[in-house]
């Protein structure tokens, strides 16, 4: 899909925010060392046959040891704003006990850094890497998770507050309590609703109390959570395909916000929900609420749905882009740039959003190393063809505050181990070297009168 792309960062508005994002376990590495606890994405990655070709982050992209490297090369690349997030179990190993200095100083590094490089740190406490001691308790599962989170963001509003002043809570609630402790396709690999019903009740609270933490805590903090979303069309114009549609989009992209706002959880448009109710205790409906400075979407596709007799609970099914002669990215997304418009728009019509940013959005395609170039000119059109979509959201009047670009480096991708890569930076995983891709040159240009 070529674009005629003509945009600069000036035509986002002064105060549209750029940058990058990535995470701790796709990144870092340095898995067991300098009194690092195992997180469940360790233990996950170490069993057979989960993960394509039974790969795993115990090195990952060396962000432990290489991050000076990085980060230089992201202020070279003229990005000032960098979003990370930090892993649970590097900074208390066993998730709820003793501290680990170490792992503190590591982040101290990497927090510094960005600051001496002028590149301002977005903070994640949350991506996905719950600490194994803590799995072993029931982890999201257990009501218990509640004190465990309230200590571990304390500690790291008060650690890191003074330095770190935009944060985020959650990472995409949806997918690591839907992949993680429904389907078992993710760490910690649980399934059925028994364990996906309180997973859900347990992060919707989780959200907002690390918002009040973090809000209480660090002085002038911008606090936000980020949402995974992907519009979803019908499969046909008929009442059984419209319904099947209403309710995989209440399950992705409305259940963990509508409570977050105070709505309650939808249980309307999607019945099942109702059985939270064993899990709700009274005034958790207060408890989920939360008035964040910013909402963090992270859109990658749009979903096609069709009615399905055989989906238990929900009775509607997504028709894997590979059969709709669609363009597909390495993961089988449809590349769909009005979806992000109209997450964007759909995200605006809920009241008290005071500020929505772009924290993820990205493709992966298979990368060509030619004479020490890459010329990722698939990746390169999404990008554009995205911005053009985040740019006449704008115009039409639509609140869109930023757009970080998913992700800095290639890295390791969850169940799709390194075969997919996302990165602006190419990353040889066998020496580690670092090579910037043509769309990593552009966005490099791009920014470059910010
Ligand atoms: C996640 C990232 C992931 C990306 C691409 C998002 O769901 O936050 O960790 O790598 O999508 O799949």
């Amino acid at each position: 899909m070529p674009t005629n792309f003509k945009l600069k960062p000036q035509d986002f508005g002064e105060n549209f925010v750029w940058g990058v994002s990535n995470a701790a376990y796709q990144t870092e590495g340095a898995y067991n060392v300098n009194g690092k606890g195992l997180s469940i994405w360790d233990d996950f990655t170490s069993q057979k046959g989960k993960i394509h070709n039974n790969e795993h982050a115990n090195v990952a992209v060396d962000f432990f040891n290489k991050y000076k490297e990085d980060i230089l090369l992201m202020k070279s690349m003229n990005i000032p704003n960098f979003r990370f997030s930090l892993s649970w179990s590097r900074i208390i190993p066993d998730g709820n006990g003793e501290v680990n200095q170490q792992g503190i100083d590591f982040y101290n590094r990497v927090i510094n850094f960005c600051l001496e490089c002028n590149i301002t740190p977005w903070v994640t406490l949350y991506h996905w890497d719950l600490p194994l001691a803590l799995e072993k308790q029931g982890g999201w599962t257990n009501r218990a998770i509640l004190g465990w989170f309230e200590k571990y963001t304390t500690l790291c509003a008060n650690t890191f507050g003074d330095r770190v002043k935009h944060w985020m809570v959650l990472n995409e609630p949806m997918v690591f309590t839907g992949a993680g402790y429904f389907l078992g396709v993710h760490a910690p690999g649980k399934k059925g609703l028994k364990n996906f019903l309180p997973a859900i009740h347990h992060a919707t609270l989780c959200q907002a109390l690390g918002g009040r933490i973090l809000k209480k805590t660090v002085k002038n903090g911008i606090i936000g959570t980020t949402f995974s979303c992907s519009q979803i069309t019908p499969y046909k114009n008929t009442r059984k395909h419209n319904l099947a549609a209403k309710k995989a989009d209440t399950l992705l992209n409305r259940l963990f916000i509508e409570p977050l706002l105070g709505m309650d959880y939808p249980t309307e448009s999607l019945p099942v929900l109702k059985r939270l109710k064993a899990y709700i205790k009274p005034g958790d409906d207060k408890l989920s609420e939360f008035e964040f400075d910013f909402i963090g979407i992270q859109n990658y596709t749009r979903e096609v749905v069709k009615h399905s007799y055989f989906v238990p609970y929900i009775q509607a099914k997504i028709i894997k882009a590979s059969k709709r002669q669609v363009e597909t990215t390495l993961m089988d997304w449809e590349v769909y740039p009005p979806s992000i418009y109209n997450m964007i728009k759909q995200f605006n019509q809920y009241k008290n959003i005071k500020k929505l940013i772009i924290t993820e959005n990205g493709a992966a395609f298979t990368d060509v190393v030619k004479n020490e170039n890459i010329e990722d000119t698939k990746r390169l059109n999404y990008f554009k063809s995205h911005l053009e979509q985040v740019h006449k959201a704008q115009q039409d009047g639509l609140n869109i505050d930023g757009y970080f670009a998913w992700t800095f480096t290639d890295n390791f991708e969850w169940a799709e181990g390194y075969k997919a890569r996302f990165g602006l930076v190419h990353v040889n995983f066998s020496n580690q070297k670092r090579t910037i891709k043509s769309s990593g040159k552009w966005f490099k240009s791009f920014l470059e009168n910010l």
